[in-house]
Order: structure tokens, then C-alpha cells, then sequence
């Protein structure tokens, strides 16, 4: 069945608060302006830039450590700005977006292992008022010892804990947002009233990880909630977004694994008393795109050039919480990758693993194709060449939409507005303009009713393991 005419892309990108890029070495490009990341100008033009390029959002991943097994990796994280070495707190800087933009959504990564739902909730909701209902909230379990040792664990929760701490998590969140009525603020001169009492309800949450009584201190966000997005791709993982994510954000390196991917998911949804519509697939995607093809070829050479295969494991070992630092660059991957049972991104794990035994690479081979975004589709061309690639994974429903990366910002971000967005503008793939007032209306999900969610609260039949990646 072919796309309805007229539907868009859901578009997102995402930014690394930091140092580190799609691309590990990404900083060291010429045209890279990383070292502006503790500055807001750096941040508003990129958000800009997007906006004029018509996207649904930017997105913020997080990270709450430097990443880093032991002192010695620990240092070259931070001597090679791997990804999270340097992490400002990406809620201010959403906020700080919020008065610099009118219409692009504003997503934030807030984790259920490290946060309190009550702060959380408040957080999310101020954001979602003070940006005229642009909030996103990209719910995350986090993955690594490293934020435990932060938040005085001695290890990270296993999965099943994780994902059962953050199903309370979220189900009291959506609870707060609901205690109060979408009429509760009245502001009434004559009457001497600023919020009607009787619309603003206790919501006396007693559950295995949380107590909390409520209300919220803040009205329920012009959004209903906050969309909720989440990245998660274990069975675990995948019921969880099934439940409660409006977009999933994955890694997917081609479009046979994503449509796999996307019917999988889609196919949960029932279970939760959802529909296909209420959940968009976003596969990441790297965009390089030339003039010609062999500007974008070039680029490519660069970016991978920049990326140094010892570097690249120490990446690797943060993000599969396995310090890799000990194995020879030139052992066949596969081997080891197999033989590792992660409490974190046991799919990615799993996803490396086939990678290696597919194109038989060695550790250092694998790391360096990690670090350079390989888990990940990666287009590269013109951008007639990349919005074909574009067209034919959203023609085919591998996805809903994609979530862009560059290799390297600002100018990345701006390139793709400049070259790409006008070719995809021309195959009716993008808004010229926004036409809704809040991130929902423009990116197609209702707005809820308060208390419709708790339908959701069933427990889901096993999915037989076939379906597993
Ligand atoms: C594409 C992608 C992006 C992610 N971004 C973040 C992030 O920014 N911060 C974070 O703590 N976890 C992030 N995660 C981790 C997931 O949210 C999830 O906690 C982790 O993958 C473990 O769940 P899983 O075993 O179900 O994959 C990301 C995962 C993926 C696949």
C-alpha cells in the first residue's frame, strides 16, 4: 500500500550537546565549530537552521558520565571528546531554545534510572507551557556503570529491573500531567479566583519504586503531555516504546533490518490497545550531502579519516558497557561481540555482532565503522540521490520519518537545509510552512484525554523470540 498523498516525513535531529558527533572525530573537520558548545548562539543556530528547514525537531540525547571504564580509557575519552565527555544538561538548553524558536518541537532526554518522577513531570511541563506545547520527552533507561557510580549504585539496574522501574516512572508521570483538568486556570478578577480547587486532583501514587501524592504544581501542558519519545530496542524495550512512545528513535544500518524493525513494532501496538498511527518509526540516518556526488564523496573520506580506530573502541566499550581496551585491533570481531551479555544495548550488541560476522571485520575495523555511525543508516550524495534513498525507505514503510545526523555542526545541520530539504520540499516530503500551533498538531498525533492512557496497563502475551533481533 503506497503513502497517502500529501503525508510528510516526520523529521528530527539529533545534537550532541559536546564535543562528540555523529562521527567520532567529527570536531576535528575544518568546517566544525564544537568547540562553541557552551554557548547558546551555537545551539540557536542550528535550531534555526532546522526550522527553516521545516523539521519537527531537534533532539538531545544525554549522558549523565564521562564515559570510560578505567582511568586510562577514561582519559582518551576525554583527550578525544568522545561522545558524553563533556555533557551540558540539555533541558537548559531546550529552554533557552524555546525563546528562540516559534515552531520546532524541543526534545530532551530525561532518565527513569537517575530521576524523580515528580521533577521530571514539573521539568517536562514548565517546558511544555513556556514552548507553546514543542516538548518532547525522550524517555531513556540509561546504559552505563559509569551513571550508576554517579548516583552512588555500585552497578546499573539489570533490564527487566530498569524497564520495570521506568514503566512505574512513567505511568507516574502521566498521572501527574493529569491532576489537573485542562480548565483548572481560570484567573477570574470578579471572583477572586486564580485556579478552580475542584479541577485540580491528589493523585496518590503508592507503587514499588515511588510514592507520590501530587497534584502537579503546574496546569497540565498544552499538550496534554509532552510526546514521548524512547530508543530502546531489546523485546523489553520494544514493549516498552509499544506502550508508551509516540516516536521511536533506531538504529537501523539498512532497509531490509528496518522494515523488520518497523512491522515488529508496529505490530505491538494492539496489545496495548494502540494503533499503528499513535507510534512514527524514526530511523537514525547520517547525511552527507555534496553538490555533486563527488564533493559528498569527499567529504566521506575526510570524516572517515579524522576517525582513529583506538578512539573509536573506546566509544564502543561505553556504549556496550564492556571495556574492549585489552583485545588487539586486529582480532576477528564477531567472536567477541557473541560472547558478551550486556544489562544495557543488548540490541545494538546484537546488531554489532551480525555487522562483523556479515563483513568478517576485525575489532578495530568494527569500532572505527561504529564510531563512524555504521549501526546507523548513512546516505550519502546528491541530494536527488539521497532523498531517493529517503523516499524508497518511507514509500516502503521501513519508517515514519527519519532522525538526521551530521557529522559535524553547525554547518552539517545547514548544509542539509540548504541542499537536501529543497529536494525534499520538491517531492511534497516536508512542510514549506508549519500549519499547527503545538508539535503534535504539526507532526500528526492527537492531543490526549487525560486518564485514557491507563487502557495501556495490560500485561503483553510473550512475543515468540523469532521476533527478536
Ligand atoms: C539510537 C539510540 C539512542 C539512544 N540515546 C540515548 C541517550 O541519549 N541517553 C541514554 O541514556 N540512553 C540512550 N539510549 C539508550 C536507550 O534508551 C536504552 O536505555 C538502552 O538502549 C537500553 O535498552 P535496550 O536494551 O532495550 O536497547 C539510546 C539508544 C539508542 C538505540
Amino acid at each position: 500500500m503506497a503513502r497517502k498523498n500529501k503525508e510528510k516525513l516526520a523529521l528530527g535531529s539529533i545534537i550532541t550537546a559536546g564535543p562528540g558527533t555523529g562521527v567520532q572525530g567529527g570536531w576535528k573537520h575544518p568546517q566544525a565549530e564544537h568547540h562553541r558548545f557552551l554557548e547558546i548562539p551555537y545551539y540557536v543556530e542550528i535550531a534555526q537552521s532546522m526550522e527553516r528547514g521545516g523539521f519537527d525537531f531537534i533532539f538531545f540525547a544525554d549522558k549523565l558520565a564521562i564515559p570510560g571504564r578505567n582511568p586510562e580509557s577514561r582519559e582518551l575519552a576525554l583527550r578525544t571528546g568522545t561522545w558524553g565527555a563533556a555533557h551540558p544538561d540539555p533541558l537548559l538548553i531546550v529552554a533557552a531554545l524555546a525563546g528562540a524558536t516559534k515552531h520546532l518541537g524541543l526534545a530532551v532526554t530525561l532518565s527513569t534510572s537517575y530521576q524523580h518522577p515528580f521533577t521530571a513531570a514539573r521539568s517536562l511541563a514548565t517546558l511544555d507551557h513556556l514552548s507553546g506545547g514543542r516538548a518532547v520527552w525522550n524517555v531513556v533507561t540509561s546504559h552505563d556503570d559509569a551513571e550508576a557510580h554517579n548516583y552512588g549504585l555500585a552497578r546499573q539496574l539489570q533490564r527487566s529491573a530498569r524497564y520495570n522501574r521506568a514503566d512505574e516512572f512513567v505511568e507516574t508521570v502521566f498521572g501527574l500531567w493529569d491532576t489537573w483538568e485542562d480548565d483548572a486556570v481560570i484567573f477570574d478578577k470578579e471572583n477572586n479566583t486564580v485556579i478552580d480547587p475542584a479541577k485540580v486532583h491528589e493523585l496518590n501514587h503508592h507503587g514499588e519504586h515511588f510514592h507520590v501524592q501530587g497534584p502537579l504544581n503546574i496546569p497540565r501542558p498544552p499538550q496534554g503531555r509532552p510526546v514521548i519519545a524512547q530508543a530502546g530496542s531489546s523485546e523489553e524495550g520494544r514493549d516498552f516504546a509499544a506502550r508508551w512512545a509516540e516516536v521511536i528513535f533506531t538504529p537501523q544500518p539498512n532497509i531490509d533490518v528496518a522494515k523488520a524493525f518497523y512491522t515488529d513494532l508496529k505490530s505491538r501496538l494492539p496489545k496495548f490497545g494502540r494503533t499503528a498511527s499513535e507510534l512514527k518509526v524514526l530511523p537514525g540516518a547520517l547525511i552527507i550531502v555534496g553538490e555533486n556526488e563527488a564533493i559528498a564523496r569527499e567529504k566521506e573520506a575526510l570524516l572517515l579519516e579524522l576517525n582513529d580506530a583506538r578512539q573509536a573502541l573506546v566509544q564502543l566499550s561505553g556504549m556496550i558497557e564492556k571495556d574492549l581496551s585489552g583485545y588487539s585491533l586486529d582480532e576477528p570481531a564477531e567472536p567477541i561481540l557473541s560472547s558478551i551479555a550486556v544489562q544495557g544495548m543488548q540490541g545494538h550488541v546484537n546488531a554489532l555482532a551480525a555487522i562483523a560476522r556479515k563483513d568478517s571485520l576485525t575489532l578495530g575495523q568494527l569500532a572505527r565503522r561504529f564510531a563512524s555511525g555504521l549501526t546507523f543508516a548513512r546516505f550519502v550524495g546528491t541530494p536527488t540521490q539521497i532523498a531517493d534513498e529517503i523516499e524508497k525507505w518511507f514509500e516502503n514503510y521501513a519508517c515514519d520519518g527519519f532522525m538526521l545526523r551530521t557529522a559535524y555542526n553547525p554547518s552539517g545541520t545547514e548544509d542539509i537545509v540548504r541542499l537536501l530539504i529543497p529536494e525534499l520540499r520538491k517531492r511534497g516530503l516536508v512542510r514549506t510552512e508549519y500549519t499547527g500551533k503545538t508539535l503534535r498538531e504539526n507532526i500528526g498525533l492527537a492531543r490526549p484525554e487525560r486518564e485514557t492512557w491507563r487502557q495501556r496497563l495490560v500485561t503483553p502475551e510473550p512475543i515468540p523470540a523469532a521476533a527478536t533481533v
